[in-house]
C-alpha cells in the first residue's frame, strides 16, 4: 500500500479492560478472519497466556479496512504484553507505531497501567486515541471516565469512541478514528535499509520469524541483512505480511509496512528486540534508538524431582530459549538437590510462566530454590563480584560493602486504601518519595524499594490490603549500599546449600526463625534428634529441634532388671551416632517443596 495508507498502532490499556476483546473485534470487523474461525483472542495465541488472561509475547496482523471515505487502509495491529515483567518489549512496540488506541474500561476509569501505558506511548510521540469500553455493563459511567482521562491525563476525550468490544458496539467508530486520527508512516523507501526488530518468534521448519517495522528502504528475498547490535549477517529467504491466519509471503516490503522476514536463523539471541536490521552491503548510518540487551532481574535454581530427569530439563531449558532471548539458564549443582540450573527471569510472572510451562509442556516435577535478585558485592581487593547466587557469596571477611538494586515503585490507588499501603511498603523497606491526588479520589504513591522486598509477594499483598483497587508498577532505578548478610541453613550442622539466602540484616532474623519453624514442620522425624539452625557466619540465629524418634525400648522390660535396662539404651545411643555420622539428612522432596514456598 501507499504510505499515505498505512496505519501502525497498537492497543494499550490497564490489564482487564479489555485489550484482546476489542483487537478480536477490530480483525472481524474488518472481515479478515471469517466468525467461526475465529478461536477467542487470536493475537494470545498460547494457550498459558490464554489461561492466565495476559499477554506474554507481542504479535502483529494486518488488516485492511474500507473506510468511509471509500479508500482501503493498510492496518497494521501491534500487541503489546501486558505486564510490568515485560516493560522494554512493550516500549519496542510502541516505536514500531504511529499511534495507540488507549482502551479504557468505563465501569473502572484510570487505573496504574492506564498512566503507565500512556505516559510510554506518549515517550514514543504517539497519537493516543482513547476509546471506552464495557459501555453494555450497567456500572458503566463512560462520562465519569472520560472526564478522568481529560483530567488524569491530559487528553481530550469528551468526543471519544464509547464502545462494547464484547458486544460489538460502535467497532466502526473506533476504526474511522484509526484512519483519520493516526498519522501515516513516513521515511524514505529508496534510503538504506532501517528496520526494528519488536518480535521475534521460533519455528522449528523456517527458523525464527522476525518481526519489524520498517523506518527506511526495504527488503526482499535474497538480500544480505545486518542485525546492527548482534552483529549477525543472514540472507533473507523469505518476507511478507502477517495475517490473522498466517504469513503472505510478498516480493518487497519497504519503509513504513509491518511484516516479518525468516533467514534460516536457528536462534532468537541473533534478533533481538529493539536491534536495527540493515543491509548488509550499504548498512544505514545509525541504527534506531532504544536498543537494551536484556537484562534478568530475577534468579533461581531449578531442579527436577527426579534426578535422572536433568537432561530432560536441559533440552526442554534449550527450547524455550530458542523462543525467549530474556530467559538464561547456567548449570549449577546442590549438594541437596543435585544438578540443576540457575536461571535469570525478567521478572517473577516470567519466572512462574517459564515454570509452568516446564512442567505443562515438558512433563517435568521441578524443585525451585528460593528466588534472588543480583547483589554487588565489593571485596577488599577493589573487585566487584555481581551474585545472583547464595552460593557465590564471598567470604564476609573479603567484602567491604555491599549494594543491592533498587526500584522506582509507582502505586496508584484510592485514597482510602493509603493507610493500608503506607506501613507495607515501610515495612518493606521503602523509602517514601512523594504522593499526589490524581483526583478527589485516586492517589498516586512513589517510592523507592529495594527490589528484594517486592519481587515474592508485593503484588499479592497490595492486592489483599487494598481489596484489588491497587495498582503497581516499577522499574529499576540503580543499586544502593546495603546491610547484606548471607544466612546458612544447617540440618545436623550442615550447611544445606539450597536453602542458603541473602537477605538484609534488618530482615534476616525474621526470615531465619520462618525457615527453621517451616523445616520443623516439614521434616519427618527421623532416629535421631535433628537440629535445624540458621547461621549468619559461625554465629546462630536461629534454632528449632526436629525430635528424635525415640523408640521405646524400655517398654519391653518390665521390672528391675537395671543392666539390661542400661544395655539396652546403650545399644540405642550406638545406634543413634550410627546414624549421626552417616552424616546428611534425608529430606523428602514435598518438605523442600513446603519450605521454599516460604515467602
Ligand atoms: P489482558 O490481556 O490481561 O491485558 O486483558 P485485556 O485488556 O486484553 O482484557 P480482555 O480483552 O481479556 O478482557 C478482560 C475481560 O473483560 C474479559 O472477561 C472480557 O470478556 C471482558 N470484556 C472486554 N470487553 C468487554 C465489554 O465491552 N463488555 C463487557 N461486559 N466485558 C468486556
Amino acid at each position: 500500500a501507499k504510505q499515505e495508507n498505512i496505519r501502525n498502532f497498537s492497543i494499550i490499556a490497564h490489564i482487564d479492560h479489555g485489550k484482546s476483546t476489542l483487537a478480536d473485534r477490530l480483525l472481524e470487523t474488518c472481515g479478515a478472519v471469517a466468525q467461526r474461525q475465529m478461536s477467542d483472542q487470536l493475537l494470545d495465541n498460547m494457550d498459558l497466556e490464554r489461561e492466565r488472561g495476559i499477554t506474554i509475547k507481542a504479535r502483529a496482523v494486518r488488516l485492511t479496512y474500507r473506510a468511509q471515505d471509500g479508500e482501503d487502509y493498510e492496518l497494521n495491529l501491534i500487541d503489546t504484553p501486558g505486564h510490568v515483567d515485560f516493560n522494554y518489549e512493550v516500549s519496542r512496540s510502541l516505536a514500531a507505531c504511529e499511534g495507540a488506541v488507549l482502551v479504557v474500561d468505563s465501569t473502572q476509569g484510570v487505573e496504574a497501567q492506564t498512566l503507565a501505558n500512556t505516559y510510554l506511548a506518549m515517550e514514543h510521540d504517539l497519537e493516543i486515541l482513547p476509546v471506552f469500553n464495557k459501555i453494555d455493563l450497567p456500572a458503566a459511567d463512560p462520562a465519569r471516565a472520560k472526564q478522568e482521562v481529560e483530567d488524569i491525563i491530559g487528553l481530550p476525550a469528551l468526543d471519544a469512541p464509547e464502545i462494547s468490544a464484547k458486544m460489538g458496539i460502535n467497532i466502526d467508530a473506533v476504526l474511522e478514528d484509526i484512519v483519520k486520527n493516526v498519522p501515516p508512516p513516513t521515511g524514505d523507501p529508496e534510503a538504506p535499509l532501517k528496520a526494528l526488530i519488536f518480535d521475534s518468534q521460533y519455528d522449528s521448519y523456517r527458523g525464527v520469524i522476525v518481526y519489524m517495522r520498517l523506518m527506511e528502504g526495504s527488503v526482499r528475498p535474497g538480500q544480505q541483512v545486518k542485525m546492527m547490535a548482534s552483529g549477525a549477517v543472514y540472507q533473507v529467504v523469505e518476507c511478507g505480511h502477517l495475517l490473522p491466519l498466517g504469513m503472505e509471503p510478498c516480493e518487497r516490503l519497504s519503509a513504513g509496512e509491518v511484516g516479518y522476514f525468516t533467514a534460516s536463523i536457528k536462534n532468537v539471541k541473533d534478533t533481538r528486540v529493539g536491534d536495527t536490521v540493515t543491509d548488509a552491503a550499504s548498512p544505514t548510518a545509525e541504527a534506531l534508538p532504544g536498543y537494551r540487551p536484556v537484562q534478568p532481574m530475577v534468579y533461581c535454581g531449578i531442579y527436577t524431582e527426579d534426578g535422572s530427569k536433568y537432561p530432560d530439563l536441559r533440552d526442554a531449558l534449550e527450547k524455550l530459549q530458542l523462543n525467549d532471548a530474556s530467559l538464561s539458564f547456567e548449570p549449577e549443582s546442590s549438594v541437596a538437590l543435585g544438578f540443576g540450573f540457575r536461571c535469570g527471569f525478567l521478572g517473577m510472572l516470567h519466572m512462574e510462566v517459564i515454570q509452568e510451562r516446564l512442567e505443562r509442556e515438558f512433563d517435568l516435577d521441578l524443585v525451585t530454590t528460593l528466588p534472588s535478585v543480583i547483589y554487588h558485592v565489593y571485596k577488599t581487593d577493589g573487585t566487584m563480584v555481581a551474585v545472583d547466587n547464595p552460593h557465590n557469596y564471598p567470604d564476609p571477611a573479603t567484602i567491604e560493602r555491599a549494594e543491592e538494586p533498587y526500584v522506582k515503585v509507582n502505586i496508584i490507588a484510592p485514597n482510602e486504601f493509603v493507610g493500608n499501603i503506607m506501613p507495607m511498603c515501610q515495612d518493606r523497606r521503602g523509602e517514601f518519595k512523594d504522593m499526589q491526588y490524581l483526583d478527589t479520589n485516586l492517589v498516586e504513591l512513589h517510592y523507592q524499594m529495594p527490589l528484594n522486598e517486592i519481587i515474592y509477594d508485593f503484588f499479592d499483598a497490595l492486592k489483599a490490603n487494598t481489596k484489588g483497587y491497587a495498582s503497581l508498577d516499577y522499574e529499576l532505578s540503580g543499586y544502593r549500599p546495603s546491610e547484606l548478610v548471607k544466612v546458612d541453613m544447617k540440618l545436623n550442622g550442615e550447611a544445606v546449600d539450597a536453602l542458603s539466602f541473602i537477605a538484609h540484616r534488618d530482615k534476616a532474623y525474621p526470615r531465619a526463625r520462618r525457615l527453621c519453624e517451616k523445616l520443623k514442620e516439614n521434616i519427618p522425624r527421623q532416629l535421631f534428634e535433628i537440629p535445624v539452625q540458621a547461621a549468619i557466619g559461625g554465629r546462630v540465629i536461629a534454632r528449632e529441634t526436629v525430635k528424635a524418634m525415640r523408640k521405646d525400648v524400655l517398654a519391653k522390660c518390665y521390672g528391675g532388671d537395671i543392666t539390661r535396662k542400661k544395655k539396652l539404651l546403650e545399644k540405642q545411643k550406638e545406634g543413634k551416632k550410627k546414624m549421626r555420622s552417616l552424616g546428611t539428612v534425608q529430606i523428602p522432596t514435598e518438605a523442600f517443596l513446603a519450605v521454599l514456598k516460604l515467602d
